[in-house]
C-alpha cells in the first residue's frame, strides 16, 4: 500500500518525507488556501521535495477553463497529478487529459458508481472519502470495498486512493481490502509508527544496557 500525505504544509512534508514513507502528497483548495502561498509556488516546492504523484487541484468548474487550469499545473513538475472534482465538467476534463497521458486523480468520490465513471474516463486515482461519509453516518470503509470489489471484476487500472482517512484504523481497514493508497494527515501517518509496548520494551532494553556500562561504537 502506498503511502500519501494530504497535506500543504512543506515542514510537515519534509520531515515525513525523511522517513521514507511518503510516495507521494495530496493537497485541496483548502489546505492550498491553509498554507498561505501562492498555489503554483506551493506546488513547485512540494514537487521538489517528494518524487512521487503530488496532486494539484483545478478550482474552475467548467471544462473548458479546467483544461487552461491543467496546462499551467501540468508544466510546474513532471510528477504533478491534476485533482478535479467528481462532476460532469471534471470527468470530461479527466477523460481528455488521461488521453493525452496525464496522471489524474478524481476527487470528492462517495459513491461506487461515480468510482465506475472516474475509471471509465481513465483516472489514474479515485478519491473516496471515507471520513467523511463517516461523519454522516455511513460506513466510509464499505464504499472501499465496492469500488475494489468493481474495479477487480472489469481489471481497471484505476488506483483507488482512500481520502479522507482520520486515524490509523482506517488505514488498517483500507490496508486489508487492498486498497491501492491512503492519503493521511501527517498525525495519523506518525500514529502508524507508535505502539505502547514499543515504548515500554525499548525502555526495557535500554535500562538494561545501561547496567552493562559498554557502548558499541
Ligand atoms: C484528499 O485528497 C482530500 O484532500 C482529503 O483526504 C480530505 O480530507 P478531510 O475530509 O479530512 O478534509
Amino acid at each position: 500500500m502506498k503511502f500519501f500525505v494530504d497535506t500543504a504544509d512543506l515542514n510537515e512534508i519534509k520531515d515525513l518525507a525523511a522517513t521514507g514513507m511518503v510516495d507521494g502528497v495530496t493537497t485541496n483548495p483548502s489546505l492550498a488556501a491553509k498554507s498561505g502561498k501562492k498555489f503554483v509556488d506551493l506546488i513547485a516546492e512540494i514537487c521538489a521535495v517528494v518524487p512521487g504523484p503530488v496532486s494539484a487541484e483545478v478550482t474552475a468548474l467548467d471544462h473548458a477553463t479546467m483544461m487552461k487550469e491543467a496546462a499551467v499545473l501540468k508544466k510546474i513538475a513532471k510528477n504533478v497529478t491534476i485533482k478535479v472534482p467528481l462532476t460532469p465538467d471534471g470527468l470530461k476534463t479527466c477523460k481528455a487529459l488521461s488521453s493525452e497521458g496525464t496522471m489524474v486523480n478524481v476527487t470528492l468520490c462517495f459513491s461506487a458508481n461515480q468510482a465506475l465513471l472516474a475509471a471509465k474516463a481513465g483516472a489514474a486515482f479515485i478519491s473516496p472519502f471515507v471520513g467523511r461519509l463517516d461523519d454522516i453516518g455511513y460506513d466510509g470503509l464499505e464504499l472501499i470495498a465496492d469500488i475494489c470489489q468493481i474495479y477487480n471484476n472489469y481489471e481497471f487500472k484505476t488506483e483507488v486512493l482512500v481520502a479522507s482517512i482520520r486515524h490509523p484504523v482506517h488505514v488498517l481497514q483500507a490496508a486489508k481490502l487492498g486498497a491501492h493508497v491512503g492519503t493521511m494527515p501527517p498525525s495519523t501517518l506518525r500514529a502508524l509508527f507508535n505502539h505502547p509496548l514499543t515504548d515500554k520494551g525499548l525502555k526495557a532494553f535500554m535500562d538494561d544496557w545501561a547496567k552493562t556500562g559498554q557502548s558499541i561504537i
